[in-house]
């Protein structure tokens, strides 16, 4: 049996991590997937959520029954009144289903197979680029794939005009893709005012928008800075859908805690749509863990571990910052050939460079920098003390 199955290719995000770790090199550094690390460029965990594993594991009463397939309830009304605000109408109108799903990946899988049986006939466009798992989680769903214009490789800036073309012409009803803020890989966000030209011709054209938030609070340190396209969508009065995830913005990368939300016109067809979901996740999973659900719910329903979450938040996002900082400096000051500016502005966990796949590989070879081969960096990867390797291994890719 199974003689001529064929080997796959390892996948192009996490298979960067194997094989950094086969290498002996001291010097080694993993910029491949978004994980932030510590000074010494070891994992991190954060101590708001170090504080909440012990309250939880204090507690006595708790225990490991299974949670129902939706989820923890609590985790689910917190995590949908972080990512939209207190008093936007559908919360308050009580439309919104949330479900707990296995991190940002699996609440777009569900999401994906939501859309697959109750939305079937609508395509799903995805900007060029994006997240390599997007393409395989969406035809995975049966749903059918295109993508929409977003990167300008040229200005290394957004496509703003090539965006909405694309958007206006799609047939009216597809499902339109977003990336909520610090857009992966490229790290280029529209501006506000681009946003509402977005929405406007989104909502014009009766298109579904599905959000993945995987990095709120992240990319610039501010919950809400971070929340703004959203909200905006949510609160115009139409359906969207939201992918949320826990794994960077509260470092639980392997909890694997998300959520799946779906803004609907009501609260009875909410009820319906989650009564929906239910039968998929009971197929898929039966029902989501308990322990990283519970995590989150402790450090967002307590106002003093909240903060202290809130704070660290801020530290990481500005860590990544200084980085960009520091990285632009290192190669102006190599006189590195090229203009390094998009470093700076750039979004979020990564830069993406404009490196290509050879020069990715000569900084693999000679400097064991590891790097999605598209050029994305992650500055979450990066400390002041590896910034000097990095922009070494870079002066040598473009100029040698
Ligand atoms: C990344 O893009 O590096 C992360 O979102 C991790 C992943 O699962 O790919």
């Amino acid at each position: 049996l199974w003689e001529d199955v064929e080997m796959a290719p390892e996948d192009p995000i996490l298979g960067v991590t194997l094989a950094y770790n086969k290498d002996t090199s001291a010097v080694k550094l993993n910029l491949g997937v978004g994980a932030y690390r510590t000074e010494e460029g070891k994992p991190f965990v954060l101590e708001s959520v170090r504080k909440a594993e012990a309250i939880l594991a204090a507690d006595r009463s708790r225990n490991k029954e299974y949670l129902p397939i939706t989820g923890l309830a609590a985790f689910n009304k917190l995590s949908r009144e972080l990512i939209l605000e207190n008093d936007c109408p559908a919360l308050v109108e009580n439309r919104v289903a949330t479900i707990q799903c296995l991190s940002g990946t699996g609440s777009l899988r569900v999401g994906a197979d939501f859309l697959a049986a109750h939305y079937p006939n609508a395509a799903i466009y995805l900007p060029d680029p994006t997240w390599g798992n997007h393409k395989g989680i969406f035809p995975a769903s049966g749903l059918c794939m295109k993508k929409y214009r977003y990167y300008n490789s040229q200005s290394r800036g957004l496509d703003i005009e090539g965006m909405i073309k694309d958007l206006k012409s799609a047939p009216s009803g597809s499902v339109v893709l977003l990336h909520g803020c610090a857009h992966n890989p490229t790290g280029v966000d529209p501006l506000p005012e681009q946003w509402e030209v977005i929405r406007q011709v989104i909502r014009d054209k009766g298109h579904l928008p599905f959000f993945d938030c995987a990095y709120q609070g992240f990319a610039s340190g501010d919950l809400s800075q971070d929340a703004a396209a959203v909200r905006s969508f949510a609160g115009d009065g139409g359906e969207l859908l939201i992918a949320q995830s826990f794994a960077k913005n509260m470092g639980l990368y392997g909890e694997r805690v998300g959520a799946l939300s779906v803004v609907c016109r009501s609260e009875v067809i909410a009820k319906k749509l989650e009564s929906q979901v239910k039968i998929i996740i009971r197929k898929m999973y039966s029902s989501p863990p308990i322990h990283g659900a519970s995590i989150v719910t402790t450090v967002l329903g307590d106002k003093e571990l909240r903060e202290e979450w809130m704070s660290e938040l801020r530290g990481m996002a500005n860590r990544i910052i200084q980085m960009r900082k520091q990285l632009y400096d290192a190669l102006i000051l190599r006189e590195t050939p090229g203009d390094w500016s998009h470093i700076l502005n750039q979004i979020g966990m990564f830069t993406y460079s404009g490196l290509n796949k050879e020069q990715v590989a000569v900084m693999t070879r000679d400097y064991h920098v590891y790097m999605t081969s598209n050029g994305r960096i992650s500055m979450a990867g990066l400390s002041p003390s590896t910034v000097p390797h990095l922009a070494d291994a870079i002066h040598a890719a473009v100029t040698g």
